[in-house]
């Protein structure tokens, strides 16, 4: 048994048989408790990408939803967003260290439906979507004030009228073609299971940590 004393949960050895056979069950299932146990910051991932050369650039982001991919949004002119146009092949990872877990994914990128991405952009606070549109997230600024004054331009513009989604602005849908589920145990025995799409289903397979 393991314990992790700041969100008061012991975990026990994982068997295949405490699985879900299916990975999107079974990351519910992780994410959830994560979510319920008040864990800062649980829907954060990191998130891989690469040039069609193959370097590598990673940054965090938030997942906002799980279909049958990971969906999250951002800017389409970001360097990430240049590097999935070229390169729809990304990998992510999300390590919730409150109760020593980690998720991996890797899989293909799609644009999610402009209807998907505008009808999450109109949820969102106000302030967000001024901000998304005074930003050309990874351009060079400045100064501080440079994005101060574009803030207070933007919001003025659309004073009393909803403010559109910038066209360079929408979701992105992570489609894994494998997960890994890893949890810490003690003298370093982790437990880690791999879960591959075949033509069957989905396979699982324990590894060595
Ligand atoms: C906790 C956290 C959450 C973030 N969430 C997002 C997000 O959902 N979308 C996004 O575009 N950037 C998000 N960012 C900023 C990115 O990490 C990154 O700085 C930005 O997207 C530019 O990345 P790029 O130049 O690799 O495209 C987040 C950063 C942190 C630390």
């Amino acid at each position: 048994m393991i314990s992790f004393a700041s969100v008061g949960v012991e975990s026990m050895a994982i068997y295949k048989k405490d699985l879900s056979p299916d990975p999107f069950k079974q990351f519910i299932k992780w994410y959830t408790d994560v979510h319920d146990l008040g864990v800062f910051e649980y829907d954060a991932m990191t998130l891989a990408t690469a040039t069609l050369s193959g370097r590598p650039s990673c940054r965090t982001v938030l997942l906002k939803s799980v279909t049958d991919g990971f969906i999250f949004h951002t800017n389409y002119e970001s360097r990430k967003g240049i590097e999935l146009a070229k390169n729809p092949q990304a990998a992510a990872v999300f390590y919730w260290k409150e109760v020593g877990r980690q998720v991996r994914i890797e899989g293909r990128v799609t644009k999610i439906s402009r209807e998907e991405s505008a009808a999450y952009f109109a949820r969102r606070p106000r302030e967000s979507q001024i901000g998304a549109v005074a930003s050309f997230q990874d351009r060079p600024l400045s100064s501080r004030e440079e994005l101060e004054e574009a803030f207070v331009r933007v919001s003025s513009r659309y004073e009393d009228q909803e403010v559109p989604i910038p066209n360079y602005w929408g979701g992105y849908s992570l489609i894994p073609e494998c997960f890994e589920f890893w949890e810490a145990r003690e003298h370093r025995l982790h437990d880690r299971f791999e879960y591959t799409k075949s033509s069957n289903g989905w396979v699982i397979q324990r590894l060595s940590p």
